[in-house]
């Protein structure tokens, strides 16, 4: 054997040993909770064959605790680029098998590289999340390594799009770099994220709560909003990723693709024409109308079953990747309240950030009235949806369905806060509140003192319709660019985009804005 075959295989075996990570056991254990491996993973993550693995070759310097007889290359963290549908991103997915995916110093710097190396690059970066938190072996260490992530990940915000796919535990302050990027995708049964587990509540606070209950899927799906979507397993939450992925730019200073459709940008919406009932209590389902407004009905619905009055998510007009937001009347008649406000608001600044066009459906009747909505703070986290629009500079386009009242109705991406172009369907109402509340206050006297103060009240309501139950007052104000047929929604949409592709709006220089947090 030649000296370089000699080194040839050294080079082999180390390379082997960091692709075995923690051992045949470990694989195997890994497997029988119902989870892929870290390089499984990146397999299914990325287009076939185009990983680039970086740092395969990293290993720990603890000497503590034994830790210089355990030594794995690689550190417990695959790290690399690839492609998406052939747009380049980088990743790194944490190998459970070995150290639990502990996070240690040298663990933790290689995910700094890959953060470096995204933004130096213009590259979204995808994080797959299956560790048990800081290493505890390398103490500070492992905490400094972390904040140099969260530092990171910062910087990178409304630069590169930042993904964390949470596909095991992710507990403690470890928590915060997911926290902090765009999105979180958790797979249901086997991920959970907590600041604090069970036994250390139940020793603290004396609850009892399970590991499930407390920062599973469900919980963070429905009760916190921190997950932003749910897969059943590794491999869906794999594909939604890359779904993701695809509709979103590179960075801060690009476009989506265009994604050619053979969806009639002119296609009549028909079934948008009696879609809003004639009762104006009536509830009635707003993902209908976006369905059928953009490119083939595709919409991918951002944290669906969270505040659930308000819809965010993901679609193509014309090609064009949109951000839609909507007010939901099947779910408290599509009340602005605290959480939905906070959604939106954060859908909005993201697609801002990265120069995605807004399609805005109103149908609002007012902020959600109580004294928990007051206690907890409306008032500032309202103001951050008016904030987040008001901010925003790509183009906002709105469709007022029904109900626009009040606060709510400046708030939802009106004209006064730089609409571009906002329409109305005919079934709209433009007003400070519905009739009958209306009535009831500025009139109360004269209903008193009437011969017959039903009557009267009934023919005060039909005066106050007349006058404002409908889009004309503020359409002959110039608040409303036109008045459309539900019909022709999308093509009166895909127009107006088409015009304001090219848009630029400048705000006044300043370091930055200081939104009521
Ligand atoms: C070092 C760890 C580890 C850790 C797990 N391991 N967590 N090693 N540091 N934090 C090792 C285990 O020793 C074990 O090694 C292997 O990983 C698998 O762990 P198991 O316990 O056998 O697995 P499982 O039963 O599935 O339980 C997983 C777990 C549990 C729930 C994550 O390991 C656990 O509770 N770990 C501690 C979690 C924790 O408290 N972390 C610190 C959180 S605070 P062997 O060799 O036996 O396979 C934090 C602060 C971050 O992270 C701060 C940032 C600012």
């Amino acid at each position: 054997m030649s000296v370089d075959d000699a080194r040839v295989d050294e080079l082999r075996r180390r390379k082997a040993q960091a692709v075995a990570g923690g051992g045949q056991a470990r694989v195997s254990a890994q497997h029988s909770k119902g989870k892929l491996t870290a390089r499984e993973r990146l397999d299914l993550l990325l287009d076939e064959g185009s990983f680039m693995e970086v740092d395969p070759l990293v290993e720990h310097r603890c000497r503590d605790f034994d830790m210089d007889r355990n030594v794995i290359p690689g550190d417990g963290v695959v790290c690399g680029h690839g492609t998406i549908g052939g747009k380049t991103v980088y990743c790194f997915a944490q190998d459970f098998t070995v150290y639990g995916g502990s996070l240690g110093e040298m663990h933790g710097l290689k995910i700094c590289k890959i953060l470096d190396m995204a933004l130096k690059t213009g590259s979204p970066v995808i994080g797959l999340n299956d560790s048990g938190g800081a290493r505890i072996q390398e103490g500070v260490a492992s905490l400094g390594s972390y904040a140099e992530i969260f530092f990171r990940n910062v910087r990178a915000s409304g630069v590169i799009p930042q993904i964390s796919v949470i596909m095991g535990p992710c507990a403690g302050g470890a928590v915060y770099s997911p926290a902090i990027t765009d999105f979180v995708i958790m797979v249901d049964g086997t991920s959970h994220m907590f600041i604090t587990g069970p036994e250390v509540i139940k020793t603290v606070t004396n609850e009892e709560v399970s590991f499930e209950d407390l920062g599973g899927s469900t919980t963070h799906a429905t009760k916190s909003g921190v997950t932003h979507f749910t897969a059943t397993d590794d491999e869906e939450a794999l594909e939604l990723t890359r779904e993701l992925v695809s509709m979103l730019p590179s960075n801060n200073l690009q476009k989506a693709a265009i994604l050619p459709t053979r969806d009639p940008i002119d296609r009549v919406c028909l079934p948008l024409q009696d879609l809003v009932p004639d009762n104006p209590k009536e509830p009635y389902d707003i993902v209908m109308a976006i369905e059928e407004t953009v490119d083939d009905g595709a919409f991918l619905e951002v944290q669906s079953e969270f505040a659930m009055n308000i819809v965010v998510g993901f679609a193509r007009l014309g090609g064009h990747t949109i951000g839609v937001v909507a007010n939901q009347p099947n779910f408290l008649a599509g009340c602005l309240d605290i959480d939905a406000s906070v959604k939106a608001a954060r859908f909005v600044r993201f697609c801002d950030s990265f120069n995605i066009p807004l399609l805005t459906f109103v149908d609002v009747p007012g902020f959600l009235p109580g004294a928990s909505q007051e206690w907890g703070g409306i008032i500032r986290h309202g103001a951050k949806l008016l904030y987040a629009y008001a901010e925003a500079t790509v183009p906002k386009l709105t469709v007022i369905t029904r109900k626009a009242y009040g606060g709510a109705y400046d708030v939802m991406s009106s004209k006064h806060i730089r609409g571009d172009y906002n329409v109305a369907w005919p079934s709209a109402q433009l007003a400070v509140m519905g009739a009958e509340g209306a009535v009831q206050i500025i009139h109360r006297r004269r209903i008193a003192s009437s011969g017959n103060p039903e009557q009267e009240r009934e023919r005060l309501v039909g005066d106050y319709e007349d006058t404002f139950a409908n889009p004309y007052r503020a359409a002959s104000l110039g608040y409303l660019d036109d008045v459309i047929q539900p019909s022709e929604t999308r093509i009166v949409m895909a127009k107006a985009l088409g015009a304001l592709l090219e848009k630029e709006e400048v705000r006044p220089a300043r370091k930055h804005g200081n939104i009521p947090l």
